[in-house]
C-alpha cells in the first residue's frame, strides 16, 4: 500500500482478476468442489456488474488455466458444462448492459457446441461500449507469448520482418489483448499470491491485490476496497516518486 494521499491513479482501465477459492469454498460445507463452481459463477456476474458500474473499461477473468485439465475428469466437465451454461443464460444480460465478451485462449481444445456458443456471443455483443469482458479459458501467459513469437516468426519467414526488429512493441502487438490497455489492476481472490501463469506480460506494472477471500464470497465490499486500494498506490513506472508527483501538480 502507497502512502495515505489519494493519487491520480483513479479508475483503473483495466482490471484482471484470478478467480480461485471455490474448490475450498465448497470443501468448507462439506459440498463437492464442483458446487464451488456454481456458486462462482454467481459471484462472476456480481463481478462483471460492479467492476461495469464502477467504470471500468476492460475487464478480464481467468475462468480455466492450461494446467487446468490436469484436474480430475470431472470438475473439468463440469466446468466446461458451466461456461456453456452460463454463457447460454447470460449472453443476454450481458448485451442488455451494453458489455462486450470476447475469450482468450487456446480454443482447439473445446467441444463444437461451447465453440459455437463462444462465437455467437462475442458476435452478438461485438458493437457494445459499456465494458469489455475478456475471459480467459485454456488460456496461459506461456501460451500467449509463445503464439506471439510464432506470428512473428511467420513474418520473418515470409520477408515482413527483418528479426532484428523485433523488440517489445512487435512482441506486444501480438499478444492476446493487444488492443487494450495492460492490466492496471490485478486481484486474486483465494488468498494465493502467485500468477499461475497468467497474463505473465501484460501484468509487468499492474498493482496487485491480494485477498484471503474465496471466490463465491467476493462481495460489493471487497470490490470496492480493492478499487479504493487501487487509488491509493502511486506508480511509479521506474521514475523517482518526485517525479511522478510533479508530473501529477504539472
Ligand atoms: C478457481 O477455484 C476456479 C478454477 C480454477 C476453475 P479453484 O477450483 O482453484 O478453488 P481452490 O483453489 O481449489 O479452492
Ligand atoms: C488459477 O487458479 C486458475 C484460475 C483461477 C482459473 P488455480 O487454482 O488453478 O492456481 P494454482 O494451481 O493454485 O496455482
Ligand atoms: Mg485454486
Amino acid at each position: 500500500m502507497g502512502n495515505s494521499i489519494p493519487n491520480q491513479a483513479g479508475i483503473p482501465r483495466h482490471v484482471a482478476i484470478i478467480m480461485d477459492g471455490n474448490g475450498r469454498w465448497a470443501q468448507q460445507r462439506n459440498m463437492p468442489r464442483t458446487y464451488g463452481h456454481k456458486k462462482g459463477v454467481e459471484a462472476t456476474r456480481k463481478a462483471i456488474t460492479f467492476y461495469a458500474r464502477a467504470g471500468v473499461a476492460n475487464l478480464t477473468l481467468f475462468a480455466f488455466s492450461s494446467e487446468n485439465w490436469k484436474r480430475p475428469q470431472e470438475e473439468v466437465s463440469t466446468l466446461m458444462s458451466l461456461f456453456l451454461s452460463s454463457l447460454q443464460k447470460n449472453t443476454d444480460e450481458l448485451h442488455d448492459n451494453g458489455i462486450r465478451i470476447r475469450f482468450i485462449g487456446d480454443r482447439t481444445a473445446f467441444s463444437d457446441k461451447l465453440l459455437k456458443q463462444i462465437a455467437s456471443a462475442e458476435q452478438r455483443t461485438r458493437d457494445n461500449q459499456v465494458m469489455t469482458l475478456n475471459v480467459a479459458a485454456n488460456y496461459g501467459g506461456h501460451w500467449d507469448i509463445a503464439q506471439a513469437a510464432q506470428n512473428l516468426a511467420e513474418q520473418v519467414q515470409q520477408g515482413q520482418l527483418q528479426p532484428s526488429e523485433i523488440d517489445a512493441e512487435k512482441i506486444a502487438g501480438q499478444l492476446s489483448l493487444a488492443d487494450i490497455p495492460d492490466p492496471d489492476l490485478f486481484i486474486r481472490t483465494g488468498g494465493e499470491q502467485r500468477l499461475s501463469n497468467f497474463l505473465l506480460w501484460q501484468l509487468a506494472y499492474s498493482e496487485l491485490f491480494f485477498t484471503d477471500v474465496l471466490w463465491p464470497d467476493f462481495s460489493d465490499q471487497v470490490m470496492q476496497q480493492s478499487l479504493n486500494d487501487f487509488a491509493m498506490r502511486q506508480r511509479r513506472f521506474g521514475q523517482t516518486s518526485e517525479q511522478v508527483s510533479n508530473e501529477q501538480v504539472g
